[in-house]
């Protein structure tokens, strides 16, 4: 023992510094997380290890997990925090790895003999980048496909969205859309995303077959390794023009978006405006009334709020 051996900061690491997360496909692809506090507590502080390395790692193609905890030293007291305990609470307990890196690979390599994407029914969209060709599936959260690749997938919405929880994937209305790189089968991002029944008037509530639903994006993540490519906004893109083109869905929202989510929401919205006319709708002597926003946010299925943002913005641009 030496004397910093005494001193609690020696046996306490910041759990953003510790965890490291990795996708595993011809390279392994390393990176850190933005946010541990659902996992480690507010502090995101882990007491009572030295040297301490968190490996999370993911097969890229099955997200088959696999996790490994390292130190040189620990401390023997009931206090120290039991990192293999509150991962597992998040992880897939009877998929999950640990320790057994040969098992693990054993394990994917075996199920990606057998790897395939959702049938064509499923598909909602697919386009052709710098980097490859990609497609957009829509999946109830209870088509198996999707509840194992969520189960699988899910901790890294805590890791990447602040205040993200998990989402109670017995309720039928959470629907998934997930982004693949069609050839290479990897998953490049994913959104979960709710319907909520919504009444607008008696005679209409009669009919039968004519119920309405507002959507809703909850988490919307670009996995590290593929972000400020232009996925995020094509994945976007198609899962408003999906939803355009749905007569049940009277209005699109989003849940708690942070800074980012804003300017890609922003920059698509008013390219959506402009494409189809908008614009010229929008003229600074014009006195609008709450009739004009309703009809026109109606047709867009945007929200109040973001519909009046986007006039507001569409006003500064034209008076620059
Ligand atoms: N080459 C270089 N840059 C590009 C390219 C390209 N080919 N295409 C687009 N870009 C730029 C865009 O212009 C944009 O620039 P800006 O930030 O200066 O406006 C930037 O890259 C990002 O645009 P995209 O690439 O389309 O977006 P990305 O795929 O990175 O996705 C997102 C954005 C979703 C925020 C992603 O970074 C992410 O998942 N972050 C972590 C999780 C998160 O914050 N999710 C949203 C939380 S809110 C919610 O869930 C409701």
């Amino acid at each position: 023992m030496t004397l910093s051996d005494f001193k609690p900061e020696t046996w306490t690491t910041s759990s953003i510094e510790a965890l490291k997360i990795s996708l595993v496909g011809e390279n392994a692809i390393q990176f850190p997380p933005n946010f541990t506090h659902a996992i480690f507590g507010e502090t995101e502080q882990i007491f009572g290890y030295k040297d301490l390395i968190i490996h999370l790692v993911f097969d890229s193609v099955t997200f088959k997990p696999f996790f490994n905890i390292k130190y040189s030293k620990k401390l023997d007291n009931d206090e120290i925090d039991d990192i293999k305990a509150k991962l597992l609470n998040y992880l897939p307990k009877e998929d999950v790895v640990f320790k057994d890196e040969e098992k693990w690979i054993d394990q994917f390599e075996h199920e990606q003999k057998t790897f395939e994407l959702p049938d064509d029914s499923f598909k909602i969209n697919e386009y052709s980048a710098d980097d490859g060709d990609f497609i957009i599936f829509k999946q109830n959260v209870n088509v198996p496909f999707c509840e194992k690749l969520h189960r699988r997938i899910q901790i890294l919405s805590l890791f990447f969205i602040d205040g993200a929880s998990y989402i109670d994937a017995n309720d039928s209305n959470w629907e998934i859309f997930w982004l693949f790189d069609k050839n290479s089968k990897k998953c490049i991002g994913f959104s979960t995303t709710y319907k909520y029944w919504t009444y607008i008037n008696a005679e209409e509530f009669n009919k039968e077959n004519n119920l309405k639903y507002r959507a809703k994006i909850s988490q919307f993540l670009i996995l590290p390794p593929y972000q400020n490519k232009g996925h995020g906004t094509k994945f976007y893109e198609s899962i408003v023009d999906f939803w355009m083109k749905e007569s049940s869905i009277i209005e699109i929202t989003v849940e708690d978006p942070n800074e980012s989510f804003d300017d890609l929401r922003d920059r698509c919205d008013l390219n959506r405006l402009y494409e189809k006319g908008f614009f010229q709708e929008v003229t600074s002597v014009k006195e609008f009334d709450e009739k004009w926003y309703s009809n026109n946010k109606s047709k867009f299925k945007l929200e109040t709020r973001q519909f009046k943002r986007l006039v507001e913005m569409i006003l500064l641009y034209k008076e620059s």
